[in-house]
């Protein structure tokens, strides 16, 4: 049996959780599901959000699923989203981005890949206090994370038919920092004659985004771009209760949902477990389960174009009807 490392989270973490585990049970899959707590919950009984069992677990299963966990903003401990991304070097975060069955949005036929580079920019953490008027943070971009997200874009281009990789920069403006990534794309994409090229401007993108999304097909971008985009391509397929995301690096892949811990519907059954569901289906292809994650999607797919949804959704289900509506579609 294939066991894997489930970090169920907190806020809706839980409630999501419990649904894709029940899913993924009732498709006929057996998954051994080595459950493991993170966060703030986590931080009085054990001095950290992120213990090293957590880390340990993911190092042996090698793959994980992560329900949203919160991080406080300004201040208290470092995102543990952040650290495992860093610890377990998961360079690359996915997000697909495609339109779902019934679910209105202003654009149809949104089909795109966001692949943000995980690493680095200023999310490094670089930050100091000059003085009590002035803060400094820094954006680290290098050569080699820069290729290899490229790398990574262009292989995932490859293996999924897709037509095209296009780089998003600011590289006008960051001519060394943004410019290196450019350059980076550049040489990588000399191996890959068989895949479109387009470079274009972050601001630019994000007003094409909102005129015409359908133009675009796999983007690729530095650490902070790529969080900000990958949100606004969120929007465009109906928000953040179906938008999906996995961190990938060589060793290790952690499969999670765009959205956070959301506390202000935590506990009240409406959480919308798409997002987890979908990211849990990528897992699923990852590790070579295509039959479940196919029938499992197609589940989704039914559910939805039934016209049944999640109150985000504009529906009235409740998180556990809703789940049982995609379990009644399994079969
Ligand atoms: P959020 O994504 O938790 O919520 C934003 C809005 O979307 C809220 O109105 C929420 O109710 C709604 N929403 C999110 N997921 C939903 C779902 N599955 N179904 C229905 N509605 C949903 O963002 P927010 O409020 O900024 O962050 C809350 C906490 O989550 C923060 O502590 C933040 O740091 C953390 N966070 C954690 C992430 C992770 O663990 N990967 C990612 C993003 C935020």
């Amino acid at each position: 049996m294939t066991r894997i490392t489930l970090i169920n989270g907190d806020g809706i973490g839980p409630e999501i959780s419990d649904a894709v585990v029940k899913i993924i049970e009732a498709a006929g899959l057996k998954i051994d599901w080595d459950i493991q707590s993170a966060g703030a919950d986590v931080i009085e009984k054990e001095g950290t959000p992120l213990p090293d069992r957590v880390l340990e677990s993911i190092k042996r299963n090698k793959i994980a699923l992560k329900a949203p966990v919160t991080t406080p903003i300004g201040k208290g401990f470092r995102s543990v989203n952040v650290q495992l991304r860093k610890t377990l070097d998961l360079y690359a975060n996915l997000r697909p981005c495609k339109n779902l069955p019934n679910v209105k949005t202003r654009f149809d036929n949104v089909d795109i890949i966001v692949v943000r580079e995980n690493t680095e920019d200023l999310y490094a953490g670089i930050e100091r206090q000059i003085d009590e008027n002035t803060a400094e943070s820094i954006k680290v971009i290098t050569k080699k994370a820069s290729e290899r997200i490229c790398k990574f874009a262009f292989d995932y281009a490859v293996k999924n038919n897709r037509k095209e990789v296009c780089v998003v920069t600011k590289a006008n403006i960051m001519k060394l920092s943004d410019g290196l990534f450019l350059e980076c794309y550049r040489n990588v994409a000399e191996n890959y004659p068989q895949i479109n090229r387009r470079e274009i401007l972050v601001d630019n993108l994000c007003m094409q985004l909102v005129q015409n999304p359908s133009q675009f097909d796999v983007l690729v971008l530095p650490n902070l771009y790529g969080d900000i985009v990958s949100d606004l391509c969120a929007g465009l397929i109906g928000g953040l209760g179906v938008a999906q995301g996995a961190n990938i690096g060589d060793n290790y892949a952690v499969f999670e949902p765009v959205h956070g811990s959301a506390p202000d519907i935590k506990g009240q059954n409406k959480a919308n477990p798409t997002a987890l569901l979908l990211s849990a289906v990528e897992m699923l292809k990852y590790i070579g389960e295509n039959y479940y994650a196919e029938k499992i999607n197609n589940a989704l797919y039914k559910t939805l174009s039934g016209g049944k949804f999640t109150p985000d959704l504009g529906g009235n289900l409740t998180s556990i009807e809703f789940t049982e509506e995609i379990i009644r579609h399994l079969n």
